[in-house]
């Protein structure tokens, strides 16, 4: 069953009725102004950190589950009926509705009582505020009198204190309501130099910054009394909860459409210009004035419109593919990069399922994240890798989190998750291959953000690989620490105390339990840095780096290698995890994936068994599940990977991180149809079809999808953030398709379906737009490409030596 459908030319999902399973979202905001937006107008909205600049209100796991958002009430005046247009929260039916969420932004349409409305939800660039348009059509054949009030509560910044620090907060709140603007100034008048303000382009009939007010005694959003009653009561908040709320009274007569805009925003400023006058307590509003003007214009809104559609355009512009398959193409040319550039934006921290306020950005994500959106912002990219950099630990270990606000490494979840180092090494080798860009290795970077510490980019890559081999366990394989990729295999936590972190309680002394993951992850790295080192003519470090590849391939070959898969991991009690000696947990997918990425097992068969065991142990309908069998109960030395029932999360659900590692891998044996087949088990368009069982949004990733062990099998969760989406891009777009940017030219590279005749891609690399076309002539991959006309050897577009801005390329592939 589906709750809507795409409309590709648009670029928008549709959704045609609200009730949808789970709150559909969409993110507003490209830059430093964001919000979540929900199919029913849910959500929030804050300045760069959803923790510390935190807008507008938003209580997670709420009954209904999405309430507060940015809410706008129609009523009848003359007979007192009001409704949402959003349907939320009053959720008298509507005759007709769509939510399109598009690429930044959602527009809701609705038609109650006669009276169509449209409300376009957006982020100007290049602004910190977002618009919401609305549009007013009386379809009655007489004079309708509407009355319009917008409605948001406002969060007093720091989204953890609000919600906790009560006996203070509820004294701490402060409006001011000067010219029909609404300003929200809670704590204005000591550290805080930023404000929020919301804005309404009509002349308005009333107001309210005080919630009780706005509501009225016991009741709830779905009711409020000065909705009901069709009056605002000018409230002014003191303390308790400020909200934000206009009134505007519209007549419209038969057929006429009226636009009334609302703008919502925050502002920044000088510590010495805060008041004006300065020794007053009121905000200097000098610099917003004229930002508030312009963007209560409709052409302005317009024209902002545009523009935003025009940067998305843009950026999807820099890789679009058209084949056989209509799922590939929509997830590859928009919303696959799209996700892409949301975990860009927003890595792990605010979706419906993270509250932004637990976690910052990740290391491992954010390097991991770099690889599906390096190639439309380059730029920003090579910002986010000296960021990253800048926080690694003068070993070469990583602070596990850091605070996109601040930059700085997130102490209280500290470092120790052994991986963490090495995919600062994939990320960089991502953007030098999309690039070209050099000269970043010798950019001087910090450690720990400590001035006077830094060294070249290159040497960070250098010590983040020392880190792993100056952790080898008993058998020679990568240490473990807290946690690898997998975040739930804790070797070393030991806890049997309700309520400590797995991630940072450590009982053991960490110096037994290894990871075979981390093993292949570094066999990855390592390779990568030979060939950078290469580039730089550092022949010594070259073979330093080729050779501890093939030590560590060796290792996992004499440790890590089950006769029919690769193992999981050796535990405290240097007991093997991941093999056919184990009872639970005898096969994961991790390191099946990782090994044979990085190649091994290739050339001599032993991957096509490790693979043959996925496909036969841990592939489903709906996915690749993590591992067989799923733990049935907890074990103290495991950690949280056995806290989950069987089929969730790390116990063996569908996590779909971990699927595209698997497609690679199909992909390095040659195996085009069982890549594409497994693409297309966990590809959310092609599971629209079955949106009521697997409940998130059809156009993004979910992080898990229920395994076949949970008694809710095939329903997925924790959509948006989620690794996923980098790593299906690579997968389908590199892999599958075979489009691999390399140091040295476009790799074209396909290990397709058999069935697939070819397909078409436009590819923008290093300022040259190619034109490729692939044609199949036979069975199998082999491909022979021909560039402007001329027959090219081997599979790699060398970079054009002459001035050129675009370049078409005929591969062939199969044998004949
Ligand atoms: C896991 C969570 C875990 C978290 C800690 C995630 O990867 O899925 O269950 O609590 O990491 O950071
Ligand atoms: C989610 C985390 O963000 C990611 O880094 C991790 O690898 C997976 N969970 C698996 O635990």
């Amino acid at each position: 069953m589906k709750y809507g459908h795409f409309d590709d030319a648009a670029r928008e999902y549709v959704i045609t009725r609200p009730d949808t399973p789970l709150p559909w979202i969409n993110y507003l905001g490209c830059e430093a102004y964001f919000g979540l937006i929900s199919n029913t107008a849910g959500g929030y909205s804050f300045y760069k950190d959803a923790r510390l600049r935190r807008l507008t209100r938003y209580r997670y796991n709420n009954a209904p589950y999405d309430m507060g958002g940015r809410y706008i009430y129609l009523r009848d005046n003359s007979d007192g009926k009001f409704w949402s247009p959003s349907w939320m929260p009053v959720r008298s039916a509507l005759d007709e509705y769509t939510c399109r969420h598009g690429m930044g932004y959602t527009i809701i349409w609705s038609i109650s009582n006669q009276i169509e409305a449209e409300t376009r939800y957006f982020v100007p660039l290049g602004e910190n505020l977002e618009i919401w348009e609305l549009t007013l059509t009386n379809k009655r054949n007489k004079t309708a009198d509407i009355s319009a009030f917008s409605a948001v509560e406002f969060c007093l910044w720091d989204a953890w204190d609000d919600s906790t620090n009560f006996q203070r907060n509820f004294s701490t709140g402060e409006m001011e309501f000067v010219d029909d603007v609404i300003y929200h100034k809670t704590e204005y008048r000591e550290r805080r130099d930023h404000f929020a303000y919301f804005a309404c382009s009509e002349k308005l009939n009333g107001f309210d910054t005080q919630r009780e007010a706005f509501l009225g005694a016991y009741r709830g959003w779905d009711s409020p009394a000065v909705v009901e009653a069709g009056e605002s009561s000018n409230s002014a908040a003191h303390g308790w909860q400020p909200i934000g709320s206009h009134h505007v009274k519209v007549q419209l007569k038969a057929g006429e459409s009226k636009k009334i805009i609302f703008i919502l925003g925050y502002h920044e400023n000088p510590k010495d210009a805060k008041f004006d006058p300065p020794d007053s307590q009121t905000i200097n509003k000098h610099k917003v004035k004229p930002i508030i003007a312009k963007y209560l214009q409709v052409k302005n809104v317009e024209a902002a419109f545009v523009a935003l559609r025009d940067y998305w355009t843009e950026l999807l512009g820099k890789l679009q593919v058209n084949t056989p398959d209509e799922h590939t193409n929509r997830m590859v040319n928009i919303w696959n990069a799209y996700q892409c550039m949301i975990t860009f934006n927003m890595s792990r921290s605010a979706s419906y399922f993270e509250s932004g306020i637990g976690r910052g950005m990740g290391y491992r994500d954010s390097n991991q994240d770099l690889l599906g959106f390096v190639h439309m912002i380059p730029e920003r990219a090579r910002e986010r890798i000296l960021d990253l950099a800048a926080t690694q630990l003068i070993n070469g270990g990583a602070f596990h989190q850091y605070q996109s606000l601040t930059k700085r490494g997130n102490n209280e979840v500290g470092s120790g998750f052994n991986d963490d180092p090495a995919w600062l090494v994939l990320a960089v080798a991502a953007y030098l291959k999309e690039t070209g860009d050099w000269v970043i290795l010798d950019a001087p970077v910090q450690y720990e953000n400590e001035d006077g510490s830094e060294t070249p980019l290159y040497e960070h890559l250098q010590r983040s690989l020392q880190y792993t081999l100056d952790r080898l366990g008993p058998n020679e394989l990568p240490l473990i620490g807290r946690a690898d990729w997998n975040d739930c295999l804790n070797l070393n936590c030991f806890s049997d105390t309700p309520g400590q972190s797995f991630q940072t309680t450590t009982n053991k002394d960490g110096k037994v339990a290894e990871s075979v993951f981390i093993a292949g992850l570094f066999v990855l790295a390592a390779k990568e840095m030979a060939e950078i080192a290469g580039h730089r003519q550092e022949a010594g470090e070259t073979t330093k780096m080729q050779q501890a590849a093939a030590q560590m391939e060796a290792t996992i070959w004499k440790s890590g290698w089950d006769g029919k898969w690769f193992r999981r991991a050796y535990d405290d009690f240097g007991h093997v995890l991941g093999s056919k000696e184990n009872t639970e947990g005898q096969i994961f997918i991790e390191p099946q994936g990782i090994c044979i990425w990085a190649g091994l097992g290739v050339e001599d068969g032993r991957a096509e068994l490790a693979l043959d065991s996925v496909a036969k142990y841990l592939a489903t309908p709906h996915g690749i599940v993590l591992l067989q069998p799923a733990f049935s109960q907890y074990y103290l030395h495991l950690g949280e990977i056995s806290s989950y029932p069987p089929g969730y999360k790390e116990n063996a659900s569908i996590f779909c991180h971990t699927n595209p590692w698997i497609m690679i891998a199909e992909t390095k044996i040659g195996r085009g149809d069982q890549a594409f087949d497994y693409y297309t088990r966990i590809n959310p368009s092609k599971r629209e079809e079955i949106s009521e069982l697997h409940k998130c949004e059809p156009y993004v990733y979910p992080q898990m999808i229920a395994g076949k062990d949970a008694p809710t099998y095939g329903e997925a969760k924790n959509s948006w953030l989620s690794g996923t989406a980098a790593m299906n891009f690579v997968a389908i777009t590199q892999a599958i398709l075979g489009i691999q940017p390399q140091y040295d030219g476009l790799e074209i590279k396909p290990v397709i379906p058999s069935g697939w005749q070819g397909f078409e891609v436009v590819r923008h690399f290093r300022n040259v737009r190619y034109e490729i076309s692939v044609s199949r002539k036979g069975a199998g991959n082999i491909v022979s490409l021909v560039v402007e006309g001329k027959p090219v050897p081997g599979t790699i577009i060398p970079l054009p030596t002459w001035d050129v801005r675009s370049l078409k390329v005929t591969a062939y592939i199969g044998s004949e």
